[in-house]
């Protein structure tokens, strides 16, 4: 039975004067989550939005809001992200180290689906003990902190590998990647194991967006 792809719009393209609409636009066109990217220009070197926006967010349409937390001590907020209506909390191992297991728990303590980031230059082995936690693992395929940027393909052999751990154990946990993705290399990711596909310039620069989630699940 083939799985389903599920599409992760990323806001971070979106026109940030008409957040709403562009929320009702991708969810129209067929989008399964919307992939909100906090930035706090310090973990990486660019500022997004933060708590108000999700909360704002929450009450545009029923998408899933998929938050992607690129902040240091994301501990500190959790708590707010989860009572703005997050629906799942990812947060980058880098920005956790030893504290990821107790932050996952933390994320589940609310009532969130949690989830790890890795960085394309981070190992597997470095978040393996943490899958098992895990509702979601998302690997980057570009270094964090701003959208359009080139695919790196080397992280495929990363997803095939939490993809197996996944499989092996039996872990109800998606596969996300995120960052370059688009119809060149929606397939290679999906083959790769990939369940849930982030794209902003993909879907946002696309004339037609509709057509362009369509063609990200590559015919599934
Ligand atoms: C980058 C973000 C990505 C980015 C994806 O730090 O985490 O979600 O917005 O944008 P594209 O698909 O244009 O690479
Ligand atoms: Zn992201």
């Amino acid at each position: 039975m083939t799985k389903s792809i599920k599409i992760a719009p990323s806001l971070l393209s979106a026109d940030f004067s008409k957040m709403g609409e562009e929320m009702k636009r991708i969810e129209r066109a067929g989008a399964d989550f919307a992939h909100l990217d906090v930035m706090d220009g310090v973990f990486v070197p660019n500022i997004t939005f933060g708590i108000k926006m999700v909360k704002d967010l929450k009450k545009v349409g029923s998408l899933i809001l998929d938050c992607h937390l690129m902040i240091v001590n994301p501990q500190n907020y959790v708590e707010q992200f989860a009572k703005a209506g997050a629906d799942y909390i990812t947060v980058h191992y880098e920005a956790c180290k030893k504290d990821l297991a107790n932050v996952l728990k933390q994320i589940k303590s609310y009532g969130v689906k949690c989830g790890l980031v890795i960085n394309p230059d981070t190992p597997v082995e470095k978040i393996e003990q943490c899958i098992a936690l895990c509702d979601m693992v998302l690997v980057m395929s570009v270094f964090p902190g701003f959208g359009g940027q080139k695919f790196i393909p080397e992280v495929l052999d990363k997803c095939r590998a939490i993809r197996r751990i996944i499989d092996q154990n039996g872990y109800d946990c998606l596969l996300e990647i995120d960052g370059g993705i688009n119809v060149e290399n929606c397939e290679q990711a999906v083959l790769a194991g990939c369940d849930v596909l982030v794209a902003g310039s993909a879907v946002f620069g696309a004339s037609d967006i509709e057509k362009a989630i369509r063609d990200l699940r590559c015919g599934r």
